[in-house]
């Protein structure tokens, strides 16, 4: 009986050792990959065409819901300065024409239903038509 134990005393830093290892070889793979998937937006949504012409009464719907659900953030006149930003790092300053100049509407159609990095997703809230009032509408905020 005890030299049985003796010898699984023995053997247990070297146990230890290998479960240290494991664990930390697990941590470093983690470690190398890309942050979630939120980069990552599917060929067929980035091709995705805007099906809500930027009238005037889209703006206007746009410009409702973004009271609501982006000022916050994106600030009132889309500065990039609203009330939670400043504990949210990088939020989009929309009157930067540089800022969405490059990305196609569908992609921020993608984003805007389900978020990236810190910008949390409209989800199921916000139908289909309701997200393209609000690109039409952050779209018009850039700068001339
Ligand atoms: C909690 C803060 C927050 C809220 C609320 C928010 N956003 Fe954002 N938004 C961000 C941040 C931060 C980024 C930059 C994300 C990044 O590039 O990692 C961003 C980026 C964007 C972009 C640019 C995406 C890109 O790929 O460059 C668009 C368009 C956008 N937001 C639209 C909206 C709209 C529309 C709403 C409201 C429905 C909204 N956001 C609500 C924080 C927010």
């Amino acid at each position: 009986m005890k030299r049985v134990s003796r010898a699984a005393l023995k053997k247990s830093p070297l146990v230890l050792l290998g479960l240290f290892v494991f664990v930390f070889a697990l941590w470093a793979q983690k470690k190398d990959e890309p942050p979630a998937a939120e980069n990552k937006i599917p060929p067929e949504a980035a091709a995705k065409q805007n099906t809500v012409k930027p009238t005037a009464e889209s703006l206007a719907k746009g410009k409702k819901l973004y009271g609501y659900d982006c000022a916050m953030c994106h600030g009132k006149d889309g500065d990039g300065k609203g009330e939670m930003a400043s504990d949210i790092k990088n939020v989009t300053d929309f009157t930067n024409p540089e800022a969405l100049k490059n990305h196609t509407d569908g992609e921020l159609f993608y984003v805007i239903r389900h978020g990236k990095g810190e910008m949390p997703p409209e989800g199921d809230r916000a139908k289909d038509d309701d997200i393209w009032h609000l690109l039409n509408y952050v779209r018009s905020l850039a700068k001339k």
